[in-house]
């Protein structure tokens, strides 16, 4: 898709007023996306404001100017620095009035949202509101979501950290399985999405991954993991004489971590005796921590061209990294933009798993699997 796509309106001229939200889950490099973003559209002599917590802060009105300076360093830290918030009240058609009357108080011209499914599906009701109403607000979007689902980009923003920290903490798990002779089960965050799981599994040299898009049934499930441990642990020839079993799970795999540990110490410890099977489950701690160079600037390089997108004119897109089809825009190679309706068509697939990136995704990882010989 070209830079002109999608309801274009006049471009946006210096003195004209933008403002940067982070709605929804944080992720890092939502930091290096608002800096970059902001020091561009400062150098076009546009007024910068700070939507702070989302959507509430501009139902609420609660905003700040952005100065160079008060952008400065800020790519280097986790979480947002504007804050985040999960405001149901955006979702209702009052909200969504008083979303308009705030856009009109605060003279913005343009909005820029950062963040996953949630935030984009919020920000294509804002660009569709303001057409409908012949408002001229313009709204792009930048993926931002560590869980990887965003649909038509083949990366968001946070997802390298997040891979990053959950291999790490892996390892450090690795260390004390190996020490006690025990088998983990470690969950991980990614809503319906299996990616870090998946990423992150084989990174971490995992005998088991388990993710929603391969299907399986709880029995299915429960028979894999326990025909993988019995092998693990059984001498050679017959075995592999394993000292520890690592099980990296998807927090979308609806058979609970506690109902897998509870089958496998029942069904395997006979033939295992002292078999001993812990649960870690990661959550929160996998969102945090300062964003790896990958993500500043792949963040750093969608915002580049969703605020230029912006300034001249476009609403109802979203900039998308390194995507399987689609025209590269002219601001940046690596980056095409995408029409709203199409991201978020795109996403509902790949959250439920129909989506052809989730199928090649499961097909690499059966290919793995095979290898392995799991
Ligand atoms: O979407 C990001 C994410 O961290 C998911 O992986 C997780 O399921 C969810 O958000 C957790 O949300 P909350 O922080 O509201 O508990």
């Amino acid at each position: 898709m070209s830079d002109a796509v999608q309801g274009t309106n006049r471009p946006l001229t210096a003195g004209d007023t933008v403002g940067i939200l982070t709605p929804g889950g944080d992720a890092p490099g939502m930091n290096a996306a608002v800096r970059a973003a902001a020091k561009i559209a400062l150098a076009q002599g546009l007024t910068v404001l700070g939507i702070r917590h989302g959507y509430k802060g501009l139902l609420d009105g609660d905003v700040a100017v952005l100065e160079h300076r008060d952008v400065d360093g800020i790519g280097r830290y986790g979480g947002t620095v504007l804050g985040s918030a999960r405001e149901l009240r955006f979702k209702t058609a009052a909200g969504h009035e008083l979303a308009q009357r705030r856009v009109k108080e605060l003279g913005l011209e343009g909005v820029l949202v950062i963040g996953g499914d949630g935030s984009l599906t919020g920000g294509r009701a804002l660009s569709r509101l303001e057409a409908a109403g012949g408002g001229r607000l313009r709204v792009v979007g930048v993926p931002a979501s560590i869980d990887n689902d965003v649909g038509c980009s083949s990366l968001a923003i946070g997802v390298d950290t997040a891979v990053n920290t959950i291999v790490a903490a892996i390892d450090k798990i690795a260390d004390t399985a190996r020490a006690h002779e025990r088998t983990f089960i470690v969950e991980v965050m990614g809503r319906d999405c299996g990616y870090l799981a998946m990423v992150a599994g084989i990174a971490s040299s995992a005998d088991v991954i388990l993710y929603r898009e391969r299907g399986y049934s709880q029995p299915e499930l429960l028979a894999q993991v326990e025909g993988v441990v019995r092998k693990a642990y059984r001498p050679p020839p017959a075995g592999a004489g394993k000292r520890m079993v690592l099980i990296v799970k998807a927090e979308g795999v609806s058979v609970p971590a506690e109902a897998i540990k509870e089958h496998l110490d029942l069904a395997v410890r006979p033939e295992v005796p002292g078999l001993e099977t812990r649960v870690c489950v990661l959550g929160h701690l996998v969102r945090g921590g300062a964003p790896s160079a990958m993500d500043r600037l792949v963040a750093a390089r969608l915002a580049n061209v969703a605020i230029r997108a912006i300034a001249s004119g476009q609403t109802g897109t979203m900039a998308a990294w390194r995507p399987p089809e689609g025209e590269r825009s002219a601001w940046d190679p690596d980056v095409a933009l995408f029409d709203l309706d199409v991201v978020l068509e795109e996403t509902a697939r790949v959250r439920d798993g129909t989506s052809l990136v989730s199928q090649k995704r499961v097909q690499l990882l059966s290919g793995v699997e095979a290898v392995l010989g799991l």
